[in-house]
């Protein structure tokens, strides 16, 4: 009975706050800054010694694992971020796009054209409907005119800016000058440890402690110039990345031409998500991938699994193939394009990024073993007070980390179920105790043994 209690305690606590969310408009809220380091695994964590994230961390709260969306690359993942959406749902679906409507092509390299990122606004954009300045230091999507809006402050994409600029400039446009207010919502996008993760191979451990200090020092800086600029402690920042990164090897490679004819299909994208336009009959084309390699799914469109989202867009192709975790897809040849690479199935821990928070709003010193990436959108809407579009996340865990909010973490809620049934059966072997004394008078000693083993077993009858 106390059981019932307690879960109906922790259940209307739920409940209550769950119901009507609006909260009153604030007159200003804190800023917030939203760090990517690409192509950051979770576990580079632990591997690594990263000083200087650790203290910001355990001064705020760590997401062990952020569960990503499918495909786990780049733009897809930094635009679900931005949107709370799938990439079916936001239409960003991979580094190399074909619109089968629009008879267009999409590259990293050539993303510019609205047309791509129109299926979704961008937190920068919905934050200026209610107001609010936005600023943006080359994250992808961020120098598209979607819905003809630009972020208030932007760079075009220029890899060769070093992180220092992109801080001093960030920094500079949450401050203001005199004239202008300082931006609410800022986003900073670095390019390591993904570049060398591709190039060395996460298993590199020499390589990647080398890039991982780099990453480190950039954090420090970044929470230096925070504190020299009066921000920190007035910010609320967000530190995270898109994805993780796998090793891969000459060993793991799937060729497509041992299974079919190039003239069969045309590649849109290759690896280690390929996505084929089979040239006449799609069947026939799907029977030849079907068992091309035992380290290969294939998927007419109609099979995707729900679980991975990736479906309901016309800019998901008739066939997509799916390599195993560190496998490579290729079409001919025998050549490894890179010894590190992501895009692989999210359900993989080595797919996943993390995330780290500290602010005024956030708790200190909490963490979370896992969220799902699509969860952030909700949670940066909440801190900047601006309504939420339609999307894909939830704040029922993510307000967790919330310092205002009243949230049971669920280690110490199973551990207070657990005190009330250990006390509970405490209580019973001591009731039954008693009332062996009173019905068999003496020699109890032996009753109370056989009462806190199993008393349905027959060998202690
Ligand atoms: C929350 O409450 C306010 C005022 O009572 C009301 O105007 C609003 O519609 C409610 N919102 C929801 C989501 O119930
Ligand atoms: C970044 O800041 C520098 C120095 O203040 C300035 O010259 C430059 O125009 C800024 N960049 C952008 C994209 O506004
Ligand atoms: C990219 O940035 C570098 C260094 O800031 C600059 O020298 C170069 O002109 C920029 N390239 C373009 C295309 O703007
Ligand atoms: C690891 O990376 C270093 C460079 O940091 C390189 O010299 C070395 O050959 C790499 N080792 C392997 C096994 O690839
Ligand atoms: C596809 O079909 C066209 C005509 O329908 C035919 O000319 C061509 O050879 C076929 N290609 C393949 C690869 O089967
Ligand atoms: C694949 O291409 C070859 C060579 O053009 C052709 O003979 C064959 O019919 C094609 N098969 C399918 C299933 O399209
Ligand atoms: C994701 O959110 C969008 C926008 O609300 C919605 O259209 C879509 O159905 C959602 N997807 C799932 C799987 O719930
Ligand atoms: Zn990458």
């Amino acid at each position: 009975m106390l059981f019932v209690f307690l879960l109906g305690l922790l259940c209307g606590a739920g409940a209550s706050e769950a119901g009507n969310s609006t909260r009153p408009r604030l007159p200003s809220v804190p800023p917030l800054l939203l760090v990517s380091f690409d192509g950051f695994r979770a576990d580079y964590l632990r591997r690594f010694a990263m000083p200087n994230l650790k203290s910001l961390y355990n001064e705020g709260v760590l997401v062990e694992q952020l569960t990503n969306v499918f495909i786990t690359k780049t733009f897809p993942n930094h635009y679900s971020l931005v949107t709370g959406l799938y990439a079916e749902s936001h239409g960003i679906l991979a580094s190399n796009m074909y619109d089968p409507v629009t008879r267009k092509h999409f590259h990293v390299s050539d993303s510019s054209d609205p047309a791509w990122w129109d299926g979704a606004r961008p937190l920068w954009v919905t934050a200026q409907d209610s107001g609010l300045g936005t600023a943006a230091a080359m994250w992808p999507g961020s120098d598209v005119a979607i819905g003809n809006r630009t972020p208030t402050h932007f760079f075009h994409y220029n890899s060769t800016v070093t992180f220092r600029q992109r801080l001093d400039n960030v920094t500079q446009w949450m401050l203001g000058d005199g004239k202008e207010p300082g931006v609410k919502f800022a986003t900073l996008y670095w390019e390591e440890p993904d570049r060398s993760g591709h190039h060395f191979g996460p298993d590199n451990a020499t390589a990647m402690a080398a890039v991982l200090k780099e990453v480190d020092d950039h954090v420090g800086a970044l929470v230096s110039e925070l504190k020299r600029t009066g921000l920190w402690g007035r910010v609320n920042l967000l530190v995270t990345s898109d994805h993780g990164m796998a090793q891969c090897s000459a060993q793991r490679l799937i060729r497509l031409d041992r299974c079919l004819h190039p003239d069969n299909y045309t590649v849109v994208d290759l690896t280690p998500v390929a996505a084929l336009i089979p040239t006449n009959d799609s069947q026939a084309v799907f029977a030849l991938l079907k068992n091309c390699h035992p380290h290969m799914t294939a998927y007419l469109k109609e099979q995707i699994p729900e679980r991975l989202h990736y479906r309901y867009n016309r800019r998901v192709q008739p066939i997509i193939l799916v390599a195993d975790e560190g496998w490579t897809i290729v079409e001919t040849g025998d050549r490894l394009p890179r010894l590190g690479d992501h895009g692989y199935d999210n359900s993989l821990p080595s797919m996943h990024p993390f995330l780290a928070a500290v602010g005024p709003d956030f708790r200190r010193g909490l963490r979370l073993p896992s969220l799902s990436s699509v969860d952030v959108y909700p949670l940066m809407c909440r801190l900047l007070a601006v309504p939420p579009r339609p999307n894909n996340g939830s704040l029922s865990q993510a307000r967790c980390l919330l310092e205002a909010e009243r949230c049971w973490d669920v280690p110490l809620a199973a551990g207070l179920v657990a005190g009330v049934l250990l006390l509970l059966s405490a209580v019973t072997v001591l009731f039954r105790f008693l009332r062996s004394r009173r019905h068999s008078g003496p020699q109890p000693f032996q009753r109370l043994q056989i009462d806190l083993d199993d008393d349905d077993d027959p060998l202690l009858e």
